[in-house]
């Protein structure tokens, strides 16, 4: 199985999950990316067993349109029972590092707004100690300057992602080189920089269930 293959298999599986969990009035949480994109696919095949969904971006509610899907704003959705979304890397404590679709700031607060969340990942994600991809901040865009040098003083090095905003219109900056070894620290610390809108470490909201996909099957942690 190639990686394509492997995110398709394990948003399969995720569908599975869902099913099985799923009462009329649920209202879910949906990610963004490409391993996502699989499971808002198949999710058509679960289409009036549920309320509806909240999608972390504008690229996934159109799919989830799409896809029949009765798509609602978080302010109109009361508590989301489940929440489904990749991520870049996880770590074996379930702490992530998200925002390489740029849509972290989003994804944050849609996870952070659900009971249980569901981490959908293919073998080449998990990883000992989160760092290696950078890490994408989301800034405002009189900040950007100033926060890229708080970001170097940091230890980082920070890159303004080309021709790219947000949902939120702000731009990203993908930040490689930071000192990862307390994670909850470092995505506290970055959040503390004036300007900066959201991180993309998801270590004080981590997942709460990794489903994993690789050659052998699927794993869960
Ligand atoms: C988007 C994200 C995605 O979950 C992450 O980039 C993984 O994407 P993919 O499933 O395409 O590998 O955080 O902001």
């Amino acid at each position: 199985m190639n990686r394509e293959q492997l995110k398709a298999r394990v948003a399969q599986e995720a569908i599975d999950y869902t099913r099985e969990r799923l009462t009329p009035d649920a209202v879910l949480g949906i990610g963004t990316g490409s391993t996502v994109n699989h499971f808002i696919d198949a999710l058509r095949c679960l289409r009036g067993q549920f309320a509806g969904c909240v999608a972390s971006s504008e690229m996934s509610a159109e799919r989830l349109a799409r896809s029949g899907c009765n798509v609602i704003d978080l302010n109109e959705a009361g508590a989301l029972q489940l929440y489904v979304d990749g991520a870049d890397e996880a770590d074996f404590s379930r702490r992530l590092i998200k925002g390489g679709g740029g849509a972290l700031t989003r994804e944050k607060i849609v996870a952070t707004a659900s009971d249980h969340f569901l981490c959908i990942i293919d073998e080449s994600k998990r990883k000992v100690r989160l760092g290696a991809f950078p890490l994408a901040v989301e800034v405002l865009r009189i900040a950007v300057t100033q926060v890229c040098s708080t970001l170097a003083d940091l230890g980082g090095q920070p890159h303004l992602r080309a021709n790219f905003r947000s949902d939120e219109g702000n731009p990203i900056l993908d930040v490689s080189g930071l000192d990862f070894s307390d994670p909850l620290a470092l995505e506290s610390e970055i959040n503390q920089i004036p300007g900066v809108v959201a991180n993309g470490i998801f270590a004080r909201r981590p997942a709460d269930q990794v489903m994993l996909a690789s050659k052998s099957g699927i794993s869960v942690y």
